[in-house]
């Protein structure tokens, strides 16, 4: 809790006040993670394993984006930063414990960048969202890795719907900025490896199946060569005795 409150105060000063108000959620995020080590452990693997496979394929490996890069957990931040020139990783937020930890570690061919990955101000504006057109931008593009942030996506355009009183426009609005993603990384001039939960079913002890659904708003499941269950939220861990098992895919 003190850590928590601690990272906290020091992500403040650290992230632009646009940004500031996603610092809670990534705190809670960093929180759960530490709580569900155990649990997670296998999906941090696995999705750490698709990203050296995809490297292992690649001759050029001169800048390489890691789009979701969070707290940095399920993303194998050594072997990238070791193996490109350089790395830059956005988020939303980065937290201080993060910063803290790649300049202890000396990764200093690591650049973070806040922004906005879901193209939500263009869609909310009825235009044409293409959230990941700034990628034009970067030079020597040889990688980009799409890190368990798909669904984050929907899940965060729902809220801000919600919030702003238009939470009828989802329907319309969520499905085409999770299509939005998947085209902008379909149309890169380089290697891609997406990695995203598709899919979640919440189970009781007995395996009865209390809720489940689609997390990608009913946008066809891209193509992937691998795929395995991540139990974000494992028995003991929610309010009730339940369990919330999330289907991943990578590829
Ligand atoms: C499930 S976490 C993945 C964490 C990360 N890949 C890791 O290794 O720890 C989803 C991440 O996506 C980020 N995110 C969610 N919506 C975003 C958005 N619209 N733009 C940029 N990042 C976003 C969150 O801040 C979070 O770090």
């Amino acid at each position: 809790m003190i850590l928590e409150a601690l990272d906290y105060a020091a992500s403040v000063p650290l992230t632009p006040a646009a940004f500031r108000p996603h610092i809670a959620s990534s705190v809670s995020l960093s929180a759960r993670a530490r709580r569900c080590k155990t649990a997670w452990a296998e999906h941090e693997a696995h999705s750490q394993a698709q990203v050296l496979e995809t490297m292992k394929t690649m001759r050029e490996r001169r800048t390489a984006v890691v789009l979701g890069s969070g707290l940095l957990r399920d993303v194998p931040i050594r072997a990238l930063s070791t193996a490109f020139d350089t790395v830059v990783l956005v988020d939303l937020v980065h937290l201080s414990s993060v910063r803290l930890w790649l300049a202890a570690k000396g990764l200093r061919n690591t650049r973070l960048i806040h922004r906005d990955l879901s193209g939500f101000d263009e869609a909310i504006a009825g235009q044409t969202a293409e959230p990941l057109a700034f990628l034009r931008q970067v030079p020597y593009l040889d990688l980009v890795v799409s890190a368990n942030i798909l669904s984050q996506i929907g899940v965060g355009c729902r809220r801000r719907l919600e919030r702003e009183g238009q939470a009828d426009r989802a329907a319309d609005i969520v499905p085409a900025l999770i299509a939005a993603h998947l085209e902008g990384l379909g149309a890169l001039p380089c290697r891609t490896c997406l990695i995203t939960d598709i899919s979640y079913h919440v189970t009781d002890r007995q395996g009865k199946v209390l809720e489940e659904d689609d997390l990608l708003a009913g946008v066809a499941v891209p193509a992937h060569r691998t795929s395995w269950d991540w139990p974000v939220i494992p028995f003991g861990e929610g309010t009730g005795d339940y369990q919330a098992v999330h289907r991943v895919i990578a590829g």
